[in-house]
């Protein structure tokens, strides 16, 4: 169970700062949710949904808009966020459940119904590598064949450091994240050094090999992000 005072990402407890970048498109959620919707439109199955770290459901509601979504579980540690996903969601999908859980805890037991479709957009790059292959096994095991894993997340050049990725990206969100204040830039900067660890493209494809994925497609790279859709192998 969640302590609220030991929630530790201070950027998504006011959903406001986070809620602009997304609706600004700083960080590409509309081609990326695009990307994923034309990769998976043939998928047949995607009736039952879980989004592990699903903010405020903007996300989930931009990639699952084409789709037949019945149930949609919502998981975060954020209830600034968590308390909008409704309203994202209305009428994109069936019924909507969401959840106050820590991913890892969530992982780890066992479900009323098992997912079709699991999103992973913007939230295992919070993990630390020991912890990312964790989670990663975690969604594996509550995954069946049929099963499809979309995974979004920041992703570092091959042979750039953690703080080369860092000061690449702030140099591109102050020089282009215009609507935000001074003040905003920086609470984005000391959130990326205490809580982002983004892999590599190397990184994250033996990571995935290792813990028995295979990649179906990768629908989205550009120079700071990565979508990619998997299966178990
Ligand atoms: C950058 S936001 C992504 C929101 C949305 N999925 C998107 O693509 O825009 C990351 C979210 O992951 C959540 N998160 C990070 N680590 C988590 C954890 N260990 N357990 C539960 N939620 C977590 C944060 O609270 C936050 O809402």
């Amino acid at each position: 169970m969640k302590e609220p005072d030991l929630y530790q990402f201070e950027v998504f407890e006011q959903w406001t700062l986070y809620d602009r970048i997304v609706r600004n498109n700083y960080m590409k959620h509309d081609e990326i949710s695009k990307s994923i919707s034309d990769a998976i439109r043939h998928v047949s199955n995607t009736r039952q949904v879980w989004d592990l770290g699903c903010g405020c459901g903007l996300m989930a509601s931009k990639i699952l808009k084409t789709l037949q979504v019945e149930s949609y579980l919502g998981i975060d540690l954020a209830d600034s966020g968590l308390s909008r996903v409704s309203a994202s969601l209305f009428g994109v999908v069936g019924e909507i459940e969401t959840r106050n859980a820590e991913l890892t805890s969530f992982l780890k037991e066992t479900h009323e119904w098992s997912p079709s479709l699991i999103l992973a957009s913007f939230s295992l790059h919070h993990f630390q590598f020991d912890e990312m292959a964790e989670v990663l096994g975690r969604i594996r095991d509550q995954m069946d064949e049929n099963c499809h894993l979309i995974w979004v997340d920041p992703q570092r050049k091959s042979h750039e450091s953690r703080e080369e990725f860092i000061r690449r990206f702030m140099f591109d969100v102050a020089s282009t994240w215009e609507d935000l204040e001074t003040s905003e830039v920086l609470q984005v900067e000391e959130h990326m050094l205490s809580s982002d660890f983004p892999l590599d493209a190397s990184e994250q494809d033996s990571l995935l090999t290792k813990i028995g994925f295979s990649t179906i497609s990768e629908c989205y790279r550009d120079s700071f992000f990565s979508a990619k859709v998997l299966r178990k192998s």
